[in-house]
């Protein structure tokens, strides 16, 4: 049966053990290559230096995650991860997660968020740039496949 469409407005909430079934069928739909397993999501969920993000709408059904990065020692925070459900892409779910990340950023004082992305993946790079990322660098054979990647950066106020 399909899923119902998302209507309600979507939130963003911290990741919960219990969220962890969503979280690794969710990876393993979205990314072929360098995938985060259950054991590094459940880390995670207990790591200072992590946060696991979650979009809900709709009764808190699940419909997407990103995985932000704090180091010690610098300001600038790391979106390393970020997918929404396909049923619900398009509808404003992976904006919404990256906004958090960057108010959970800015929470955490960093300046800056940064992210890297396959060449290749035309929407997330549309969607960064529509939301003021701008490319900083290239990396060839970022990826474990051998795929290159764009690092994006957005200045936070
Ligand atoms: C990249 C990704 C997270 C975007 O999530 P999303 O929830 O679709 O994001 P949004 O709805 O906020 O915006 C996506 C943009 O693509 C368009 N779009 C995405 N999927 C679409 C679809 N199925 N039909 C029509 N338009 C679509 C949206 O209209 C929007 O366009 P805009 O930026 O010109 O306004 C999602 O496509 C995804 O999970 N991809 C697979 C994993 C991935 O590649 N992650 C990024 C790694 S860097």
């Amino acid at each position: 049966m399909r899923p119902p469409p998302v209507t309600a407005p979507v939130r963003v909430r911290r990741a919960e053990v219990s969220d962890l079934d969503d979280l690794v069928a969710l990876e393993e739909s979205s990314f072929a290559h360098d995938r985060l397993s259950r054991a590094q999501y459940r880390r995670h969920l207990d790591s200072d230096s992590a946060q696991v993000l979650i979009a809900t709408a709709n009764h808190r059904r699940f419909l997407g995650t990103a995985v932000v990065f704090f180091r010690r020692g610098t300001q600038v925070a790391r979106l390393y991860s970020i997918a929404t459900k396909p049923e619900a892409q398009g509808k404003g779910v992976g904006s919404a997660l990256v906004e958090a990340a960057e108010d959970l950023a800015r929470s955490r004082r960093c300046n800056a968020l940064r992210l890297e992305v396959r060449t290749d993946n035309a929407v997330a790079i549309r969607l960064y740039e529509r939301l003021g990322y701008t490319r900083i660098g290239s990396y060839p054979g970022y990826y474990a496949d051998g795929a290159d990647a764009i690092r994006f950066e957005k200045r936070l106020a």
